[in-house]
Order: structure tokens, then sequence, then C-alpha cells
């Protein structure tokens, strides 16, 4: 038997203004999609922004359903949205925020499972890791590759 870690990297800002500017604007541009939530039942509003090679920046908001599991998660949405219009265009960098009836909430979201998996395999197709910052009132956490987030994941190769 033998037992194995796996190293996780996080980068933790105190202050926004710690952060390069492209970081500071594609935080603001996922505070900005947190409006547009549709999100009726959880009252959680979520933003997504993502920055493409090409400049261009894509937003996104969770988009609930009286049905609940047929809603989908900010990042999904814009994820699958720069994707479908962009498909030759790398995603570098998503940055994350939500507010609740408090408003920014004040520790950093944390992307569900799936959003992961949708993040991994996006890093896979255009082979380029992708730059996740999570906002939150108190802190930014930085990631640089979804390995950091989602360590031993399924991944394209396994299929054969
Ligand atoms: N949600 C997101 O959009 N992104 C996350 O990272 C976590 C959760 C949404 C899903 C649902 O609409 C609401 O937040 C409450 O879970």
């Amino acid at each position: 038997m033998k037992t194995k870690y796996f190293k996780i990297i996080v980068n933790e800002y105190s202050s926004i203004n710690e952060l390069p500017d492209s970081d500071v604007r594609l935080i603001y541009a996922a505070r900005e999609a947190s409006k547009n939530a549709y999100s009726p039942y959880s009252e959680f509003n979520v933003g997504a922004a993502i920055l493409l090679q090409n400049g261009e920046i894509i937003s996104g908001s969770n988009q609930e359903n009286s049905a609940y599991p047929n809603g989908l998660c900010a990042e999904r949405v814009s994820l699958f949205y720069a994707n479908s219009k962009f498909p030759d265009n790398k995603v570098l960098a998503i940055a994350v925020s939500a507010k609740n009836f408090k408003g920014i909430i004040s520790e950093p979201i944390s992307p569900c499972g799936s959003c992961r998996q949708a993040l991994m395999e996006t890093e896979i197709r255009f082979k380029q890791k992708i730059r996740i910052i999570l906002d939150s009132k108190k802190k930014i956490l930085v990631f640089y590759g979804t390995d950091n987030l989602l360590p031993f994941a399924f991944k394209p190769d396994t299929l054969g």
C-alpha cells in the first residue's frame, strides 16, 4: 500500500487592490453579471466572467428553474456560451462572484463539482490552464489550473 499526497496551490489576497488590473476587471464583470441571476428559489445570485485569448470578456449568471435540477450555475452558463460562440479562443481566466441578501458573500464562493469538471474539460480542449479567481468580501482566492480545485479528476484519456 502506498499513500499518495496531492499538492494544491492557492493564492489568497486580502484586498482586490493587490490583484493585477486584468483580474480586477474580470471580478467587476462577474459582480455585474450576478445582477442578472435568475435565482428566485435560492435567492443566491452568482456571476461569472471569462477572459478569452482574443481579449473578449464573456459573462453569465445562474439560471434556476422550478424543476430544480434544470437550473445551471453561472460558471457553466458563461463557459458553455464562451466555448460555443468562440470555439477557437482559449479560455484564459474565470472570475466568480456571489451575492446573498446581505450583499457580496463574506467567504469566497467555491464552484460545484460539475463546474470544476467543465473547467477541466475546457483546459484539456484548449491545452491551456485557466486562472480561477474566487471573489468575496473578506478575501479573494486565485488558483492557476483546475487540478488545484479538482485533483484526481476524470479526464478524456481515461476513455481510451
Ligand atoms: N451556484 C452557482 O451558480 N455557482 C456556484 O459556484 C455555486 C452555486 C448557483 C446554483 C444555484 O442557482 C444557486 O447558486 C444556489 O446553489
